[in-house]
């Protein structure tokens, strides 16, 4: 068993039937009421095998929100907070997510809101949210097409990571989570990266192999995130491919969605050409980056007829400030900055360059 901390909050990987959920659920939590928060997918994946291998929970309440992105809107929460209302769920109980980002970040935020706040554990089934949505205590809710525009920090009480889970998870949904993999060996580890693009894909993930990434990729982010926990500050590097990311991301939310993890990737393009333009990041570099990116990663032919509207989304980015649009810039491979100034011109240059990158080589 793996055991890293994050800001004071225990994450744990490995099996979960050997780790201190155990311990939890029969002494800290044995006498609350508990409540498990799936979605449709997880609901029919992982929770029979949670309740069969902890059969105290068989008596929780299962909480089912629907599957996707487009349901992380305030609509869902309240139903959510409803129900927790009506099953007479009080401060002291236990609320356990067990499903990939949108489900950590939704229960996430639900438990810090409910009766002001009550305890929560995250049992990620993503690779996406094993390695990154659910550490670091942000939650997030979408408004409208905006990503997260509304959240709070609440850390959970403790995450299980377990690599079980990943059996059932579809394959677009690992490269998904392979994007927030790759970005954060890029933005503070360039061995990792080295380590990553010179693997295959089925060797990265053999079971092995997989707890490696698992463990590197968690200590990276635990380690920024205890730094800085509340984003005042290095943090902020976490968000690099994020500013583009979420604006293409918010842009097809209505038209045909796109993972979070393939937006990512493309605004790993965008911003790593504005890094080299403004003078940080090396062309070598860069040329390498969108080697990488390209080959795991399909871009939309269509997506320069929405320039307009995805600037428009970048303008709204939670990172901004009244003087525009802040974003992080790759120094070198293993090395960002924060709060680089970025115009509109800059934005669709960078979103110029990325249609290139896919269709005019
Ligand atoms: N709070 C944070 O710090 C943070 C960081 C990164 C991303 N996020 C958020 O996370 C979300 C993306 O996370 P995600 O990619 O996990 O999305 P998701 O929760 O929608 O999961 C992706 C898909 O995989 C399915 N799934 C999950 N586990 C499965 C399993 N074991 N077997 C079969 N199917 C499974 C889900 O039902 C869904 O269809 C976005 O909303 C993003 O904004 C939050």
């Amino acid at each position: 068993m793996k055991k890293i901390n994050c800001n004071s909050c225990p994450i744990e990987v490995g099996d979960l039937e050997q780790s201190s959920f155990v311990d939890l659920l029969h002494n800290h939590y044995s006498s609350v009421r508990k409540v498990i928060i799936v979605d449709e997918n997880t609901h029919d994946f992982c929770l029979e095998y949670l309740l069969t291998a902890f059969p105290t929970l068989e008596e929780a309440e299962v909480i089912l929100l629907p599957t996707g992105e487009e349901n992380k809107v305030m609509e869902v929460c309240f139903q959510v907070l409803e129900a927790l209302s009506e099953y007479g769920i009080v401060r002291s109980d236990l609320i356990i997510t067990l499903g990939g980002g949108v489900v950590s970040d939704m229960g996430g935020f639900i438990a810090s809101i409910y009766k002001r706040g009550l305890d929560c554990i995250h049992i990620p089934t993503s690779l996406l949210g094993m390695v990154d949505a659910s550490l670091g205590g942000k939650t997030g809710i979408d408004l409208g097409n905006y990503k997260n525009q509304i959240g709070t920090f609440h850390h959970p009480v403790a995450v299980f990571i377990d690599q079980r889970f990943l059996s059932t998870l579809p394959e677009e949904e690992w490269k998904s989570g392979f994007a927030e993999v790759l970005k954060h060996a890029l933005v503070s580890d360039k061995e990792e990266w080295e380590r990553l693009i010179a693997s295959k894909q089925d060797e990265l993930f053999s079971e092995e192999n997989l707890a490696l990434l698992l463990e590197k990729s968690v200590s990276i982010k635990s380690n920024v995130v205890t730094e800085d926990p509340t984003e005042k500050g290095k943090r902020k590097i976490l968000n690099f491919g994020h500013t583009i990311g979420h604006a293409i991301e918010g842009y097809y939310l209505d038209l045909e969605p796109i993972s979070h993890g393939n937006c990512v990737a493309l605004g790993i393009i965008a911003e790593a050409y504005l890094s080299n333009k403004k003078g940080t990041l090396s062309t070598e570099d860069l040329h390498g980056i969108v080697q990488v990116i390209r080959a795991l990663y399909p871009c939309p032919e269509d997506f320069l007829v929405g320039v307009s509207n995805i600037i428009e989304l970048m303008k709204n980015d939670k990172k901004n400030d009244q003087q525009g649009i802040r974003m992080c810039f790759l120094d070198e491979i293993g090395s960002c900055s924060w709060n680089h100034l970025v115009d509109e011109n800059d934005a669709k240059m960078a979103l110029d360059y990325l249609y290139q990158a896919y269709y005019k080589n």
